[in-house]
């Protein structure tokens, strides 16, 4: 693309984020719903997640959805499909997971939503303790809890995840103060309703209380082992913390990252690599007394206008079919300091930005997410990530490196930035690496060490057989982080790649298999694609033409990735054991510049 129409793109996107910056908060079409049924509004029906596509692009069939209202309701619900044999599946309001977790097994599975499992239950202020229903989201969770003075220490960033999602995927904030930032560690009572024998009704409520050993089964269970009904977490009492970015060269973010995380109880990190630019989180809890009503409303989480979504995606799919990889470097230093000009959307008071720190209750700092939860516009704006605007799409690749083999994976990923400068500014315009710390847990399927969690987004192509530019950059990060560092992949997001062979890196996956075919012995919260990651039938590898341009395989063949488009199927360049998608030509004009030919 000429330069001039880009800076007209570019300006009018700014606009388009300026504007809505200044629009009620409750003005915003709320995302579609995973669940669509044909005969009626409850029968023949499909499912898929928040971006309507999964990773290998399909969808899943099931015969009907159902939305009980209360625990009751759930027990005749799983009692009667466990008589009858019935594979099913619990999807919440907006299933924001991208893997398949949300598939019911086979294609004529029943569908339980939690969408109007929403209830608060009980919230006791003296044991500061909270009760919610399974489908209630982050946004209500801290909502109601401040009602009575009280805060949920560690949340993920996005308001519209639910208790329920957050525990089977493992989710969580950054922390490394006390038992760490995830969701679970928190949580001190489960109510999960699970299939039984005909003498028992077909159906039973286990209650998991903590010091029992089951609890820890059920704390990241991805949904096979039942549906969770109740969640009782440990609250604590009101604070606010003090919160100041600052931005810096990330000549030393390899010897930083451990002793930064140490330092403060919120820290977290964003790398720009190619931008060679940090920017940390310096975050802290402080007291109530001191003064400050600041407010974190997050710029990407912002009810964005539809016409700035589609000029963003224009532009980067001009620059990628271009190859204009320098293009996307200056098209990333401008988003990254258009965001650090808005304060990533902090205020000190709810209105403006007057400068750092920011002050402002936990409550209203921890997490947010206005595009989710406005009332209908008529699509005048939503989320960025819309399926219906075919607006931002990307992968995922979120992986877990043990803190002590982060320093040699950032070393390696320097070394790697280092060969061609300008290969990773595509993953910026995604807000950059997001580096968040979480703690090893006693989670059959949590942590299973102290980690940085390393969360890169990049460009995918509305065609699955068109590859990226430098995509085999990204892919050897992706394949060093899982198999060179021994990273854990986040089970809620991810490709197909990351979880191969993943649950033998569990050291307790078989107390979790044990508890799963206690609860479950019929299988019936089990699917092709849960049986794929827990080692139980199949594999997650599909191998075919182009499939690891989609993550679905690591390239062994050139037919792998796009030999038509001139993408090869290469070593790595730092991890020579990597297999990656190599652009030839564009690899050896670098070559010959390099080398001065
Ligand atoms: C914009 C955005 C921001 C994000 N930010 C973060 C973050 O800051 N930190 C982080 O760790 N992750 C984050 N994630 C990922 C997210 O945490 C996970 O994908 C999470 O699991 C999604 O929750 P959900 O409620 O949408 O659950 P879904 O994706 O709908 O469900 C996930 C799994 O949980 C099961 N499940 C859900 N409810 C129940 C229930 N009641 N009983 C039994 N099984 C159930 C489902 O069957 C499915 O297997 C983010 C995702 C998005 C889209
Ligand atoms: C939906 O269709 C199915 C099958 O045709 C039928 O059994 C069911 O009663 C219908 N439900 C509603 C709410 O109309
Ligand atoms: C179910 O929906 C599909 C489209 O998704 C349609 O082709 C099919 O005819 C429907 N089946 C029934 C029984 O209505
Ligand atoms: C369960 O099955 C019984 C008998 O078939 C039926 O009357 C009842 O409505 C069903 N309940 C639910 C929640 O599906
Ligand atoms: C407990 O909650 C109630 C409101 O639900 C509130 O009025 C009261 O101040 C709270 N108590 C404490 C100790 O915060
Ligand atoms: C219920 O049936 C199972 C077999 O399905 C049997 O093992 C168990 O002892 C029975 N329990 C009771 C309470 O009858
Ligand atoms: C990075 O910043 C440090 C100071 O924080 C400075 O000493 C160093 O020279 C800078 N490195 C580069 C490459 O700019
Ligand atoms: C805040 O101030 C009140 C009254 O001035 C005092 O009682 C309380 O202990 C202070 N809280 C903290 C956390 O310092
Ligand atoms: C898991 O097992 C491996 C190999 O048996 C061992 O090296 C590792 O320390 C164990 N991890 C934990 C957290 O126990
Ligand atoms: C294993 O998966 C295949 C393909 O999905 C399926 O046909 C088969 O029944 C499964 N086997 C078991 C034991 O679940
Ligand atoms: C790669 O370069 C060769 C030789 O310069 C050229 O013939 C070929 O068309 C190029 N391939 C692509 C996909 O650009």
């Amino acid at each position: 693309m000429e330069n001039s129409t880009l800076t007209k793109s570019i300006h009018l996107l700014l606009l388009g984020i300026l504007l809505i910056s200044f629009l009620p908060p409750s003005f915003a079409s709320p995302p579609p719903s995973p669940v669509k049924c044909t005969t009626n509004s409850t029968t023949n029906c499909t499912v898929t997640n928040a971006y309507r596509t999964f990773p290998d692009r399909s969808t899943c069939h099931a015969s009907r959805v159902v939305y009980p209202t209360s625990e009751q309701k759930l027990v005749e619900i799983v009692a009667n499909a466990t008589a009858s044999k019935t594979k099913m599946k619990v999807v919440t309001r907006f299933s924001h997971s991208i893997p398949k977790l949300s598939c019911p097994g086979g294609s004529n599975g029943l569908i339980i939503s939690t969408r109007n499992l929403d209830h608060v239950v009980n919230m006791d202020n003296t044991t500061m303790k909270i009760t919610v229903e399974s489908g209630v989201t982050m946004k209500e969770l801290i909502e109601e809890a401040a009602k009575g003075n009280l805060v949920i220490p560690y949340v993920p960033y996005w308001w519209g995840l639910t208790i329920g999602g957050v525990l089977s995927t493992g989710a969580h904030g950054s922390s490394l103060k006390g038992k760490g930032s995830a969701v679970h560690e928190y949580v001190t009572e489960i109510r999960l309703v699970t299939p039984a024998p005909a003498n028992q009704s077909y159906a039973s409520v286990r209650v998991l209380k903590v010091g029992d050993l089951d609890l820890d089964a059920t704390k990241v269970s991805l949904g096979v082992l039942g549906v969770i009904s109740q969640v009782t977490l440990q609250l604590q009492p009101m604070f606010k913390r003090s919160l100041t970015y600052v931005t810096r060269n990330d000549s030393d973010l390899a010897d930083q990252a451990i002793s930064f995380g140490q330092q403060h109880e919120f820290a977290d990190i964003t790398w720009f690599p190619g931008q060679r630019k940090v920017v940390y989180r310096k975050d802290d809890r402080v007291s109530v007394n001191i003064s400050g009503s600041g407010v974190f409303d997050y710029i990407g989480f912002r009810p964005t206008a539809t016409l700035a979504i589609k000029v963003n995606r224009f532009t980067e799919d001009r620059l990628e079919a271009n190859k204009n990889a320098d293009g996307k470097c200056a098209y990333s230093e401008l988003t990254a300091s258009t965001l650090a000009l808005l304060a990533y959307g902090l205020t000190n008071n709810g209105l403006i930005f007057t400068g750092y720190p920011v002050i402002g209750y936990q409550n209203k700092m921890e997490a947010s997410g206005g595009c989710a939860f406005g009332s209908e516009d008529g699509l005048f704006t939503a989320c960025p990530w819309d399926p219906r605007l075919e607006g931002s799409f990307f992968h995922q690749t979120t992986v877990s490196i043990p803190l002590n083999k982060v320093k040699e994976f950032i070393l390696d990923m320097q070394k790697l930035r280092d060969l061609q400068p300008n290969a990773l500014c595509g993953l910026e315009l995604y807000g950059g690496v997001l580096m968040r710390y979480a703690k090893a847990s006693s989670a059959y399927l949590g942590k299973e060490s102290d980690v940085i969690d390393f969360d890169i987004t990049y460009y995918r192509s509305h065609d699955p057989m068109t590859p990226r530019l430098y995509e085999d950059f990204m892919e050897e990060i992706e394949q060093m982080a899982l198999f060179k560092y021994g990273g854990l992949p986040h089970w809620g997001k991810n490709r197909n790649l990351a979880f191969d062979g993943i649950i033998r890196r569990y050291n307790k996956s078989q107390s979790f298999l044990e508890v799963k075919d206690r609860y479950d012995p019929d299988r019936l919260f089990s699917s092709e694609w849960s049986d794929q990651i827990l080692g139980l039938n199949g594999s997650v590898i599909v191998k075919k033409a182009g499939c690891a341009l989609e993550g679905l395989c690591i390239c062994s063949e050139d037919i792998h990735c796009a030999p038509d488009n001139g993408y090869y199927c290469r070593p790595g360049k730092v991890y020579e054991d990597a297999r990656v998608c190599t652009d030839v030509n564009l690899s050896s004009e670098n070559l010959k510049l390099i080398q001065g030919i």
